[in-house]
């Protein structure tokens, strides 16, 4: 809370999430030599294609240091504008559509901050990444979350969201495949919220930072590919190198958009908020996005693993009940609240504390949205082995109370 004294301020309802909270806690026992597992945020622990890295050096040592332009240095805008017609079906993208950011993060704020007005409303899903939601009230927005059911896989409900609509909405934010819960947008929904969209004549931000992340037979498809050619100026894609290329530290992501209004809003956010995204990191992710691309099967072909590793460790424990992930690297269990008297803990964030408290990561439910309180989610992204022992680990502190609150170890 703010000083008293202090007048009301828009960050000061904004957290320093939670899930960060959870992190700092874990490195600072593994500081201390403790034993974790790092199952509490997404940072894919590959090491960045060597070719990638060259183009670093090569950038450095011919002296591209300098001021770039503000959206994106010309040789970056077009390999995208060419990979977004080519890889994501957004028909007619140039150059010019294409706006480097600090990463998918800062391309939702400049997307939201150059999109919205004071009580403007956005519908998104909940549980959803906690940023999204921050980012629209940052703002000015108002969030509306749209509840996602195990029952429907988790997929975003497009007669939900039809009836969340107010005079108020702006935008129908959606983000696939989809951080927490790993669920992807099938072709058929995407066309249901399009068409929602173009009927209500609203804006469509789509997130897909984990385009590449995906588990067959689910495949990745654009939003912005399926509306007819009219309404895709209302259309903004967000894209990422985070996840793609295992280089979320280079902070490069982008904003695509065929909007002539934010074509003239977006550089001004960008030129006051960072003036052009670090001249090196654009080198690497030109030669991310135009180099060999055979790593991300790699990555793709180990996460299934560490996937199937976690979710058969969930799938014998009474009351946790694991949605298998078709994107993203996310396990995102229910919880029968039955557990949390059998484990002597009062909820699922108290669960979540214990857990830090012995070396596992996870993030609690609530950290997500308003109706998912009774469920946590595991993250994968972190090394191989790391995923597996902490699997195991995991079973035995969700079986055995002596484990969990540290009386035996696991
Ligand atoms: C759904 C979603 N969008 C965007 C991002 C931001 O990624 P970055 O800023 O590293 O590109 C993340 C990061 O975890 C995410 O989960």
């Amino acid at each position: 809370m703010p000083p008293s004294a202090v007048a009301p301020h828009p960050l000061d309802d904004i957290s320093l999430g939670l899930i960060v909270v959870i992190r700092e806690r874990l490195l600072k026992a593994q500081a201390a030599g403790k034993k974790v597992y790092r199952l509490e945020s997404g940072d894919p622990n590959f090491s960045v294609a060597p070719h990638i890295l060259e183009a670093v050096d090569k950038a450095g040592a011919a002296g591209k240091t300098h001021y770039i332009p503000n959206s994106g240095i010309p040789e970056l805008r077009k390999a995208l504008a060419e990979k977004a017609v080519r890889k994501n079906g957004l028909a007619g993208v140039t150059d010019e559509d294409i706006f480097l950011t600090n990463g998918a993060m800062h391309a939702l704020y400049v997307a939201f901050g150059a999109l919205l007005s004071p009580g403007d409303e956005v519908i998104l899903p909940d549980p959803m990444w906690t940023e999204v939601g921050e980012n629209i009230r940052l703002a000015g927005g108002v969030t509306v979350g749209v509840p996602l059911k195990a029952a429907n896989d988790f997929e975003y409900d497009p007669a939900e969201i039809e009836a969340a609509i107010t005079p108020r909405t702006v935008a129908i934010f959606l983000n696939t495949p989809q951080n927490p819960t790993g669920a992807v947008l099938s072709e058929q929904t995407l066309r249901e919220i399009a068409d929602i969209a173009r009927r209500h004549d609203l804006w469509l931000v789509s997130d897909e930072a984990y385009e590449d992340v995906i588990y067959e037979p689910h495949k990745h498809q654009s939003i912005g590919s399926l509306v007819p050619l009219e309404q895709s100026e209302k259309v903004i894609s967000i894209f990422s190198f985070s996840k793609s290329y295992a280089m979320p530290g280079l902070r490069t992501g982008y904003i695509v958009t065929k909007s002539p209004l934010l074509r003239d809003r977006i550089p001004k956010l960008l030129r006051c908020t960072i003036n052009g995204v670090n001249s090196l990191a654009q080198w690497a992710a030109l030669a991310a996005v135009t180099g060999d691309q055979s790593q991300l099967a790699q990555m793709v072909s180990e996460y299934v693993e560490r996937r199937d590793a976690l979710v058969s460790a969930l799938s014998t424990i009474d009351g946790v009940r694991p949605f298998t992930p078709r994107g993203a690297f996310y396990v995102w269990a229910d919880l029968d609240p039955a557990i949390y008297e059998r484990l002597g803990v009062t909820d699922a964030a108290d669960l979540s504390d214990k857990l830090a408290a012995i070396g596992i990561g996870s993030a609690p439910g609530v950290a997500f949205g308003t109706t998912c309180d009774d469920a946590i989610r595991f993250a994968y992204s972190c090394a191989t082995p790391m995923v597996k022992e902490g699997a195991e680990a995991l079973k035995k502190a969700l079986t055995d109370p002596d484990v969990l609150h540290g009386r035996k170890s696991a």
